[in-house]
């Protein structure tokens, strides 16, 4: 067991640095074992006290520190394990410091490591620190000038900014001298050195100006670099077009790297990215990938504005950059691949991770108040549901409010390191409206429940709706206070006409209403006929809503709701309650097959776009059906999706059979969204008939599988084969290995196809593939192809009742934990959800949790989220 617990850092006590530094200069003289970093920094006092200097500083090993000029004795400064300490410095002046470190030894992918035989930074959040010594902190803005001499088979010697100089050194190695003109905190510093192909293009700003564009990728690899420099340039329009934003460097750098703790990393001038966001080609890549790496480029790029040139005053603002930022590259991707079906899968997603987070003992506000390691912080509340705010915020004051908010806050903040209270302040000057209600939004955690009730008075021609929302108790929240809760509404009849309305005297056909109390009722006037309510349209906020409607209301949405989000939701209500009946014993045939009917109608409607007919298709997944309803029996959930997932291959065979041989690829394979539509389509048709695995489908699924053309169509038909499961299968799923063995980004999807396995015996495959000699638990990607996949993608069989699968877990993140916290940490949150879970499931979770945090030499990561899942409060 710990001796001691670990003692948070909390939002209230921040406090302005002691010390600012005006300018660094780095000289990085790299070896893969011994590296040796100089660091000469300017720094000057910032505020009266006369406070010692303290820099943070961990794993260094210190050969000097000197003050302007002057070597200091080793009493005249303190090192320990995480700050070097100078007790008497001036008001200005230089330090000098030199330490050596150990990047080959450096598996925790954080600071300066070794990726495939290259040199490569990772900074954010606290990586800097084991570089050199410095104040790691966001809220110190650096001018950074880097030095760097490699043998010469590091080939690339790349930093951010412009390169100043290059060449030979005497001793027949080389060197390159880059400097950065803006000021930047320390964690989007970035080195890279090694042998690395290019992919060079260009694209001229609006301002008219030449910016050179490089993305460097594995030897060999530059082909498969040619749709991420397509979405980045992409991206750097958008951002001109959508809100004025410039690219400001005459450089743009990207580097793909194959260890990665997390997905891409925004440096200023030279983003670092996973080598599975940024790698792509027909055959080696799926439509999904294609999707991620367009999106991921645009969010790296986007940070240059909310991040980068405008940044955090401390880590408890990290929605400022983050939530802001996939905001906007949601609001990229859907003028790219269409506004419907985009936020359908920003929903999808947001329900999948955000609302369970929310609603487990790892809930925590979009803006946190304390934290451990800031590292666990990384997480979908604060990145997705930070998100939402903004979507919330723009649907409050209007886009025009909006975009003035915008440009005020990169008017008033370029160069600074701010907070989301300065954010919020632009927009309530920009709308002059009073926002102090909405910032409750940022600081209370949970996903609030809005539920309406809806009277129609026909002799009146009045509709009345009342709204109530209550906030459920999170931990260290128990009381909560009403959110201002935007919910945009429009009204069908039974036919699936628009009925339009008076609201408030003016006519119209949608809505927005805004719940700001805990009840408040609206009154729409001029409705003359019985209408059906379409609800939180687009799903205008994040919040889980019940209605009184019936089920028939909710066949005339799934046919005809022109909001299209809510089309979709609708299908997936009557699935998700159909599926929730069965998994409590109470099967409803009779509607079952009335559902199947449905979707077999709007699968015939010619005109919808094959992508959102596809989500029409999938059914809610098991972990969606857990968070329904509560304790949660995975194995009765499980019975239940597929029962009716039978129901609609029995109930639509032709239909899906048509589907999936008239949706067959002509042509050249192309990414864009209409194809990636028809291919989802098609896949999912397959899956669906898979259900129902008589010899003919069988046949279906391996002709599918032996001729695709692209990886999105092998892994559709790998899949389908996996859910019948048997000889064909195996043979399959062999054959796709011998294939693809020297891929490794291919190969991590075979590691995570089998993770999904629904059969009986997954457990014991996903065990013997921990033997493979494939798998690589120092590799994050293929670590969370295998372990995380099955962890958080087969709740069927990860919750085994023998509790198996949570030893399995609990055994993987103990290993990781010892060489790699930041990603053992992320491996967790599986578990965090135990008290969701029926009770002998629930103990036995809690007692996986139990042993992990009782272990000697725990990191402070593991350590953080362990013990808060197994907290009581
Ligand atoms: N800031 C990065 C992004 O969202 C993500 C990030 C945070 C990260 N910490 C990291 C990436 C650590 C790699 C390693 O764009
Ligand atoms: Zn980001």
């Amino acid at each position: 067991m710990r001796t001691e617990t670990p003692q948070p850092i909390r939002l209230a006590n921040y406090r302005p640095p002691a010390f600012l530094v005006d300018t660094i200069e780095l000289d990085f003289d790299l070896k893969p074992s011994a590296t040796r970093v100089r660091a000469k920094l300017a720094l000057r006092r910032n505020g009266e006290h006369a406070e010692p200097l303290v820099l943070n500083g961990e794993r260094l090993t210190p050969i000097s520190v000197a003050v302007d000029g002057r070597t200091l004795g080793e009493d005249e400064r303190t090192i320990d394990a995480e700050f070097l300490t100078v007790p008497n410095v001036p008001d200005a002046f230089v330090l000098e410091t030199e330490v050596e470190i150990d990047p080959a030894a450096n598996k925790a992918l954080d600071g300066l490591y070794m990726s495939g035989g290259r040199f490569c930074t990772q900074c954010e959040a606290e990586g800097f620190r084991k570089i050199t010594w410095f104040p790691d902190r966001p809220d110190v803005l650096a001018r950074y000038t880097v030095r760097m001499t490699a043998d010469k088979g590091f080939q690339r010697l790349l930093s951010n900014g412009n390169l100043m100089e290059s060449g030979e050194t005497a001793d027949g190695r080389h060197f390159a001298v880059w400097n950065d003109p803006f000021p930047k905190p320390c964690y989007l510093f970035a080195l890279v050195a090694g042998e690395l192909d290019v992919l060079e293009d260009s694209l001229v700003t609006m301002s008219g100006r030449k910016v050179d564009l490089r993305i460097y990728v594995d030897p060999g690899m530059a082909g498969r670099a040619a749709y991420a420099m397509d979405a980045l340039k992409r991206s750097m329009k958008w951002d001109e077009e959508a809100f004025g934003r410039e690219y400001d460097l005459d450089l743009f750098m990207i580097v793909a790297v194959r260890d990665f703790n997390f997905g891409a990393m925004e440096n200023k001038g030279l983003n670092i990215f996973n080598s599975s966001l940024l790698l792509a080609d027909p055959a080696t890549a799926t439509d999904f990938d294609y999707e991620r790496i367009e999106s991921v480029v645009a969010h790296e790029y986007f940070h240059n504005w909310t991040g980068d040139r405008i940044t955090c005053r401390d880590w408890f603002q990290l929605c400022l950059k983050e939530g802001l930022t996939v905001f906007r590259d949601q609001s990229f991707s859907a003028d790219m691949r269409g506004e419907a079906v985009q936020r359908i899968k920003d929903v999808k997603a947001l329900r999948a991770r955000q609302f369970s987070e929310d609603q487990g003992p790892l809930a925590h506000p979009v803006r946190p108040s304390s934290y451990l390691k800031i590292d666990n912080f990384y997480t979908a509340t604060i990145y997705e549901k930070g998100a939402e705010v903004i979507r919330m915020l723009k649907t409050l004051i209007g886009p025009d409010a909006f975009r003035k908010g915008m440009d005020l806050y990169f008017e008033r903040w370029d160069g600074h390191a701010t907070t989301v209270e300065a954010f919020i302040d632009c927009f309530a000057e920009a709308s002059g409206r009073d926002l102090s209600a909405f910032f409750a939004w940022y600081e209370q955690a949970g996903t609030p429940r809005i539920d309406i009730k809806s009277r129609y008075d026909a002799a009146a021609r009045t509709l009345e709706l009342d709204l109530t929302q209550t906030n459920p108790a999170t931990p260290g929240q128990p009381n909560k206070k009403p959110l201002p809760v935007p919910v945009r509404i429009g009204l069908l009849d039974g036919d699936g006409r628009t009925i339009a309305f008076d609201r408030d005297g003016q006519a119209t056909d949608e809505t927005v209403v805004v719940l700001d109390a805990a009840k408040t009722t609206v009154r729409l006037t001029g409705v003359d006929r019985e209408p059906v309510l379409s609800a939180l349209r687009g799903f205008s906020a994040p919040v889980v809503l019940t209605t009184d409607a019936e089920p028939k209301d909710r066949y005339v949405q799934l046919a005809a709701d022109p909001d299209l989000f809510n089309r979709w939701e609708a299908g997936q209500d009557l699935a998700r309650e159909l599926m929730l009946a069965r998994a409590a014993g109470r099967p409803d045939e009779v509607n079952e097959e009335r559902y199947a009917d449905a979707v077999g109608r709007a699968l015939a409607d010619q005109a919808a776009d094959p992508a959102f007919k596809a989500l029409l298709l999938t059914l809610p997944t098991e972990s969606d059906l857990a968070l329904a309803r509560q304790p949660a029996d995975p194995a009765a959930i499980h019975a239940a999706r597929e029962a009716l997932r039978a129901r609609l291959a029995l109930h639509l065979e032709e239909e899906l059979k048509r589907l999936h041989t008239g949706l067959q690829g002509v042509g050249e394979f192309s990414p864009d969204a209409a194809e990636a539509g028809r291919r989802a389509l098609r896949n999912t048709a397959l899956e669906v008939l898979a259900a129902n695995p008589h010899a003919e489908t069988v046949e279906r699924a391996r002709g599918h599988y032996e001729a695709a053309g692209n990886m999105t169509d092998a892994m559709g038909g790998l899949s389908a084969l996996m859910s019948i499961g048997g000889e064909a299968f195996e043979n399959a799923l062999a054959d796709f290995y011998e294939r693809w063995k020297s891929e490794p980004l291919v190969i991590d999807k075979w590691f995570a196809l089998q993770a999904r396995d629904p059969s009986e015996g997954a457990l014991g495959r996903v065990l013997g593939l921990t033997a493979h000699p494939a798998f690589d638990q120092k590799n994050p990607n293929r670590l969370r192809a295998l372990v995380g996949t099955f962890a958080a993608g087969n709740p069927a069989r990860f919750h085994d009742p023998s509790g198996a699968g949570y030893t399995f877990l609990a055994d993987q993140i103990l290993a990781v934990d010892a060489f790699n916290p930041m990603t053992a940490a992320r491996l967790l949150e599986p578990l965090g959800g135990w008290r969701r879970y029926t009770p002998e499931l629930g103990a036995r979770m809690r007692g996986e949790l139990e042993r992990i945090v009782a272990r000697e030499g725990l990191s402070k990561n593991v350590y953080e989220l362990a013990s808060r899942a197994l907290a009581d409060d």
